[in-house]
């Protein structure tokens, strides 16, 4: 890979503004394959806190350091969530395509302070009512049936057939969606869509459907609450409204897929291409809970993340940061910065990474916790299940998703010997 073209931005940006003087374009699909090789350029070139270009050259900074990621996210009095405090808005077309990401909505992603407190605090205490050894068995269950769809004929996308709806099942029956009835097929179906359409599909309309569907669930829980994640909001003495329980359950289930179902396909992967791993669980090299650990220091699936907002003037890394400045997380650059691993070693068996960010907007508790039963359960089931399973293609054959955002496969093709009845 070639490193990436430093440009000259055009000329007009004030002094202190990312796009003054020489910044990266991030969008490009020639860096997915090796992103490792940008943020170690990047680095090189710009230090901890690089000046990059989003798609329609809207600036921005990325955030590459350890201590720096580390101090974005802890001071949320300096660098805030509301997006709404941007200086580039009017540089940002409607149809920008980062805008689901950075558009303001009053959920639990957008909101601060006190109000944050609240709706981080309702979302906490209902996921941690799960009892995670039910988790465990239900996504088991899950896990069976998915296999059994393809476990006859002796090969599969391991992606499409298995990582992603397993933690997508998982997390709407925690919300109260009965399982394997045509309504929660079908929001699966529109979930898929709206958080990871292909071309040709419309997901925009199926996010309508989704919220349709989240708002009739909240109604369903109103009248009848059950033993679910849904019905504790709705219950908590915070006291929800309606409008706020929905942008919350879906939030709660869009940021629970899509880093869990990478979460597993990067497992998968490593586990299928490195001879330091057993590709069966009783296998005496290195385990699936190391693969899992190993993933999220060396192939995070939230690579990127936009954003935090300048909330006044302040210094960054050594730049001059502007009130109302957008910055974007390298979670990736920062598990990954020499500063923290000088010889060169990455991938400690502790978790000090920063894939689940880090202060008043990290992942919510016990949203790791969860994701890590969801992850771990499914990988060891695919793989008690098929125990033969190998890649169906070289191992640099497999494609990367074309995101800076999300790290994960774009296929992960294999077979095994087809399993009957
Ligand atoms: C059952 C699984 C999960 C649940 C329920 C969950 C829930 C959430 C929620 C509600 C938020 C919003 C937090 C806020 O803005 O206050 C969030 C943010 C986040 N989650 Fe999770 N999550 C899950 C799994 C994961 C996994 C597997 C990863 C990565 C490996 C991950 C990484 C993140 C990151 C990076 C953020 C952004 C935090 C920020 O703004 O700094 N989550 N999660």
């Amino acid at each position: 890979m070639t490193d990436p073209l430093p440009m000259e931005a055009a000329a007009g940006p004030p002094p202190g503004c990312p796009a003054h003087a020489t910044a990266v374009r991030l969008s490009g699909l020639e860096y997915q394959q090796t992103p490792s090789q940008l943020y170690r350029s990047l680095r090189r070139d710009h230090g901890p806190v690089a000046p990059v270009l989003l798609d329609n050259d809207v600036p921005a900074w990325l955030v590459l350091g350890y201590n720096e990621v580390s101090y974005v996210t802890g001071h949320d009095e300096l660098f805030a969530r509301d997006s709404r405090r941007w200086t580039q808005w009017d540089n940002i077309p409607p149809d920008w395509p980062l805008m689901p990401y950075v558009g303001y909505q009053p959920s639990v992603l957008f909101v601060e302070g006190a109000e944050h407190q609240r709706r981080a605090g309702v979302i906490s205490q209902a996921l941690d009512a799960v009892d995670q050894m039910e988790l465990s068995a239900m996504c088991r269950a899950i896990g069976h049936s998915l296999i059994t769809s393809f476990a006859g004929s002796g090969h599969a996308d391991l992606m499409t057939a298995y990582a992603h709806p397993l933690p997508m099942r998982a997390i709407v029956q925690l919300c109260g969606m009965p399982p394997g009835g045509v309504d929660t097929e079908d929001l699966v179906r529109d979930l898929r869509l709206s958080l990871d359409a292909n071309e040709g599909e419309d997901p925009v309309a199926a996010y309508g459907r989704v919220q349709a569907r989240i708002e009739q669930l909240v109604k369903e829980k109103r009248a009848a609450p059950g033993n679910d994640v849904t019905s504790r909001m709705l219950l908590d003495p915070a006291g929800l409204t309606d409008e706020a329980a929905v942008q919350d359950i879906i939030t709660v289930i869009a940021a629970a897929q899509q880093p869990t179902a990478n979460w597993i396909g990067n497992s998968l992967r490593l586990l299928l291409t490195d001879d330091r791993f057993a590709t069966t669980v009783a296998g005496g090299k290195l385990s699936v809970g190391q693969a899992l650990n190993e993933v999220l220091w060396l192939d995070t699936p939230t690579q990127n993340f936009i954003g935090r907002w300048a909330v006044r003037d302040t210094q960054l890394g050594g730049r001059h940061i502007k009130a109302g400045d957008c910055l974007v997380m390298s979670f990736a650059a920062a598990n990954t910065d020499p500063q923290m691993w000088p010889e060169g070693h990455v991938g400690a068996e502790n978790s000090a990474h920063l894939s689940f960010s880090n202060g008043e907007h990290r992942c919510t508790f016990p949203g790791p916790q969860l994701g890590d039963v969801i992850a771990r359960t499914a990988v060891e089931t695919l793989l008690e299940a098929l125990p033969d399973v190998v890649l169906a293609v070289e191992a640099d054959a497999l494609r990367w998703r074309p995101s800076i955002w999300m790290r994960g496969l774009l296929d992960l093709p294999v077979s095994f010997s087809p399993v009957l009845g």
